[in-house]
């Protein structure tokens, strides 16, 4: 008995007449009276297997039962292909009806569906071209990711998932807690007593690995950490998740050039990865794309998608402050015509998403760094200028996603670090580790964070953040 073989493998195979046996589920199914052809994939590939079975009295009514969704197993002979798009069929010998679909149940019937319905049937999505596509992509973009740091040096660390810190100062954090909600023990003050507690204190989910990555670095040197961090930013945008993945290095003897060219070479090794490894996805997710756009006016249309993906390896990001991106904004047409939905007034704004698309898409039309922002936006950690305004930030813009990296060198004077912490009320008990690293051999140090799924999102010419990630956890959507 041969063993199973991946469709992928024997869509490459050139062992004509091999026995084979092949396992998967049915896209399509047609045929004659005599002869049915049947569209097979198991996951491997974006491409199916066709399988040929003439159709006899004895199998008619087994095969009758075979409908899109079902799941097979196949016993053949592997042929040569006399239709187009495939070298090779099987003709089978015997099919098995492992699992079988109904058709008046099945959501998924051989059809376009659009991606709003498949979010709600993301227990089965999967199945789909597109999401095969995606879960591809997103595994090789995981792997090339280890590969560029393992390569490059550096070690892999875990941070913890919970803790007793707020890394980002923003307070947009999911708690934990053991305590039982409907009798909430209180102290004196009226405020909950987090002592019986599982942790006898308030314990959150984390929303960034930094802080640990920081320890790491200031021993290991080149480190990084790629898990889960959580937000519960109130944000149902189409590149907002409570959930998502975040992978951040932190290199000690480094300063903030060093930093932009690490995520630069980061970022340009992993799209050239995709090129090089996921082109079959890619060919299709492109033409998706420009499905899904064929009604939209030229100028509103994305870029072809893998000749954006080379567009941004053929050129150096453009580099500016974020004193030049004010001007450039409070110059520009939109922001004359108040076009955009935050009017840039002047210096001291945050950058909005449509604000930095606006830079990367119409006016330098390549992705964009952005350093030295002013304090006040940015988290207590970063390294302060001498000008007492801004501090040593950079923020990767690229096209259609707006802010795909944030970084920045970190402030390693301990009496800085202290001033900076006590002006934005960090308390000092929760974080007494991370200043005694500025007392003990502190080094000028950097480091940044990239949102795994807004570079998939690029990768892979999708529009929501929703469908990146395999269960996406968003407000009000906690189903599967
Ligand atoms: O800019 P952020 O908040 O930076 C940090 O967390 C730093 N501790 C990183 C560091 O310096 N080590 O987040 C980093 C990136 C963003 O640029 C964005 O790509 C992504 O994480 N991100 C999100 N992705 C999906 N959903 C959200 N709610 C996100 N918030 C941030
Ligand atoms: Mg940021």
């Amino acid at each position: 008995m041969e063993k199973k073989a991946d469709i992928k493998t024997l869509l490459q195979s050139d062992e004509l007449g091999k026995e084979v046996v092949v396992k998967g589920w049915v896209r399509t199914k047609r045929g004659s009276k005599n002869v049915a052809f049947i569209a097979m994939n198991d996951g491997s590939t974006i491409k199916s297997i066709q399988i040929v079975v003439e159709i006899n009295s004895e199998n008619e009514k087994a095969l009758s039962n075979i409908h899109t969704g079902a799941a097979l197993s196949v016993n053949g002979e592997l042929v040569a292909s006399t239709g187009s798009g495939q070298k090779v069929e099987v003709h089978a010998k015997n099919i098995e009806i492992l699992g079988v679909a109904d058709p008046d149940e099945y959501p998924l019937q051989p059809k376009k569906h659009s991606l709003e319905f498949l979010r709600e049937k993301a227990h089965l999505r999967f199945r789909t071209n597109t999401f095969g596509a995606i879960a591809r992509v997103r595994h090789a973009m995981i792997f090339a990711i280890h590969k560029y740091f393992n390569d490059n040096g550096f070690y892999n660390i875990h941070a913890p998932i919970l803790t007793g810190s707020d890394a980002e100062g923003a307070g947009e954090m999911f708690q934990v807690t053991t305590l039982d909600l409907e009798n909430i023990p209180k102290n004196e003050e009226g405020k909950v007593d987090f002592s019986g507690d599982f942790f006898g204190k308030a314990a959150n989910l984390t929303v960034s690995g930094q802080l640990e990555a920081e320890l790491a670095a200031l021993a290991l040197s080149k480190v990084y950490t790629f898990g889960p961090t959580f937000r519960a930013e109130n944000s149902n945008t189409s590149r907002h998740l409570a959930e998502f993945w975040m992978i951040e290095p932190e290199v000690a003897f480094f300063d903030i050039n060093d930093d932009m060219d690490l995520a630069e070479d980061m970022l340009k090794y992993v799209i050239q990865y995709a090129l090089d490894n996921c082109m079959d996805d890619l060919e299709f997710l492109s033409k998706r794309l420009l499905e899904e756009e064929k009604n939209k006016k030229a100028e509103e249309r994305s870029m072809e998608l893998i000749e954006k993906l080379r567009f941004v390896l053929n050129d150096d990001f453009v580099r500016i402050t974020y004193t030049e991106a004010i001007n450039i904004l409070r110059n520009s047409k939109p922001n004359k015509k108040k076009r955009f939905q935050y009017v840039i007034e002047g210096w001291g704004a945050d950058l909005q998403s449509e604000h930095e698309r606006y830079l990367v898409e119409k006016h330098f039309k390549k992705p964009v760094i952005i350093t030295d922002y002013p304090k006040e936006i940015k988290a207590f950690y970063m390294k302060q200028n001498d000008d007492g305004k801004t501090v040593r930030a950079m923020d990767v813009l690229f096209p259609q996603i707006g802010e795909i990296i944030g970084g920045s060198q970190r402030e390693e004077d301990y009496d800085k670090l202290y001033t900076r912490m006590k002006e934005m009320d960090i308390p000092e008990e929760s974080m007494w580790w991370y200043l005694e690293t500025r007392k003990f051999g502190t080094v000028p140090h950097a480091g940044f964070g990239l949102g795994f799924e807004r570079l998939i999102l690029f990768v892979t010419g999708m529009g929501n953040i929703r469908d990146v990630i395999p269960f996406p956890r968003t407000p009000q959507n906690l189903e599967f």
